[in-house]
């Protein structure tokens, strides 16, 4: 009896996993004409963009960053981070965003990493990089930043090649993201082996 309880909270664990969306609304309490946006945009359309910054309410799951210009550089204009989906009622008195997108992996249950060159503003900005396969490395930059997902581990390591300083990043929870400073990391293998003598970095609480 026990047992089947057990398996059937594993269930529900692994059932609740989640599709990143943010939708605006053009007037107040979630009315009028919406936007909705499930993928990542470099670059808004200027229709795009006057339609955002007039909203007045959203609705939003998961991590959403919106910048002042392409590509996710200069000032983070927008952000949001929840699990659950949430509604506020907001006036957008902000600048326009260029680009938004959310953080990481669209499939939250998938084991995955993603790294983040920044940006001037930003340690989530600049290029995003995510690697669901077993290995990673000539990132072209050092990570400032890392999100997982799927409640997976990942040893890095200070070189290129898999070797030198480790750490092992891990936890428990479907997305999480952190800062690994002031670790440089040069290469990742899925997965964390005592082989490697890493220090333990577990992700999540106040991680976000
Ligand atoms: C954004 O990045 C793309 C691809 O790297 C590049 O072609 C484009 O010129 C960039 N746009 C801006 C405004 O920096
Ligand atoms: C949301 O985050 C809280 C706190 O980190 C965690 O306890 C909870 O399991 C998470 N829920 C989902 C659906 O990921
Ligand atoms: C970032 O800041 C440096 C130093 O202030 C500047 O030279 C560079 O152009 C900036 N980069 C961007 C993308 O704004």
């Amino acid at each position: 009896m026990f047992l089947r309880l057990c398996v059937f909270l594993t269930c529900i664990y692994y059932a609740v996993g989640y599709t990143q969306e943010v939708t605006f609304y053009a007037d107040y309490g979630l009315q009028g004409d919406a936007l909705r946006i499930r993928s990542k945009h470099p670059q808004l359309q200027p229709c795009e963009m006057r339609q955002i910054v007039n909203m007045k309410s959203y609705c939003a799951i998961g991590r959403w960053e919106g910048y002042i210009s392409a590509n996710y550089t200069d000032r983070l204009e927008f952000s949001h981070t929840n699990n659950v989906t949430t509604c506020l009622n907001l006036y957008f008195n902000y600048y326009p965003i260029s680009s938004i997108r959310y953080l990481g992996f669209s499939e939250t249950l998938a084991p995955s990493i993603s790294i983040y060159s920044g940006s001037n503003d930003s340690e989530t900005g600049g290029i995003e990089r995510t690697f669901t396969v077993e290995s990673a490395n000539n990132f072209g930059f050092i990570p400032t930043y890392l999100v997982l997902t799927g409640g997976s581990s990942w040893t890095g390591f200070s070189n290129e090649d898999f070797t030198g300083e480790s750490t092992c990043f891990s936890t428990s929870e479907l997305h999480v993201g952190f800062s690994p400073h002031p670790r440089i990391i040069r290469s990742f293998l899925k997965g964390c082996d005592a082989k490697y003598g890493s220090e333990i970095y577990e992700a999540g609480l106040n991680a976000e």
